[in-house]
């Protein structure tokens, strides 16, 4: 059975003894309205590690859109039973008041972002990195796993928890995990559940778009092609580019070789912001 754990105490009482075991703990964080993408950093970890423990808990602090966070889809009921079958042992689902000092939940966590924030996401969702590096911080302290599981769907989030990781010494592995897909080629997100069938075939054309840029590669330079894809999305009706950035696997920076290049794309589908990213090397 997946044991379900609501306090700070008694989850760090768990990871305690499990260490003291000498058990390997494999941890993915996650805001719940779990769908495939998530289960497979569950499977991942619970076939790499002792045990697998998840945490579902949308985290108010990381949301600069008070709509975006009361809309964000929660069930944790179905979220545990998927995590049982998926062979997780036990789900962390504090509420914000457990995780949060009144205090905490006012000010805005200070991280060095060395630059990682100032683009793309950090850009146009302010203070949204600065959130996700407080709770994830607040979750590595209390779980101390031998390994974490991140997708690269946020492909952004995962280079910054990989800096922090390096900055605040954890002794942490950090496995990035591949975007994992609908059929139709739709990056699974838990934001999906808010589209309608219309919208969501609509944002189908986010990732062909995405696809058929790797084409151009050859072809075209780094600029060109950025270009491209947003004038392609922006031409389906019902999709609005917010950003398309072409930037560096490692430094997040804007290059002009597709040397190690990935492509970062947030779309508006309707009033769902969503987040896809191709490699091109
Ligand atoms: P959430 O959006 O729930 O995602 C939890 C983890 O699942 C993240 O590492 C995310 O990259 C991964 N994920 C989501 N969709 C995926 C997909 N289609 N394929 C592969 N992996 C996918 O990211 C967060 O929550 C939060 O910011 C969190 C790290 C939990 C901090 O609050």
């Amino acid at each position: 059975m997946i044991q379900l754990i609501h306090t700070k105490s008694a989850f760090k009482a768990i990871t305690d003894q499990l260490r003291h075991d000498g058990k390997t703990i494999g941890f993915v964080p996650t805001m719940g309205a779990l769908h495939e993408g998530h289960c497979s950093l569950v499977l991942r970890a619970v076939k790499e590690n002792d045990v697998c423990i998840v945490s579902v808990f949308c985290n108010p602090t990381q949301f600069n859109n008070a709509e975006d966070f009361e809309k964000y889809p929660r069930n944790i009921e179905r979220d545990a039973e998927l995590l049982e079958k998926e062979g997780a042992k036990f789900v962390f689902n504090p509420t914000a008041e457990e995780m949060y000092t009144a205090e905490e939940m006012k000010t805005t966590f200070q991280f060095d972002f060395g630059g990682l924030d100032q683009v793309m996401e950090g850009k146009y969702r302010p203070g949204h990195f600065n959130g996700v590096v407080q709770v994830v911080s607040k979750l590595f302290d209390l779980a101390q796993p031998t390994r974490a599981y991140l997708g690269e769907k946020d492909f952004q989030q995962l280079a910054i928890i990989r800096r922090m990781v390096r900055l605040m010494n954890y002794n942490i592995e950090i496995i990035g995990c591949p975007i994992v897909r609908e059929a139709s080629g739709l990056a699974m997100s838990s934001r999906n559940e808010r589209l309608s069938e219309q919208e969501k075939q609509t944002a189908v054309n986010i990732s062909h778009i995405l696809f058929e840029s790797r084409q151009l590669t050859a072809m075209q330079s780094v600029s060109h092609v950025q270009h491209w894809v947003v004038e392609q999305i922006n031409r389906i009706p019902g999709l609005t580019v917010e950003y398309y950035q072409i930037v560096d696997q490692d430094t997040l920076l804007p290059t002009d070789t597709w040397n190690n290049a990935i492509g970062c794309v947030t779309v508006y589908c309707g009033p769902v912001r969503l987040i896809d990213n191709i490699k091109y090397d």
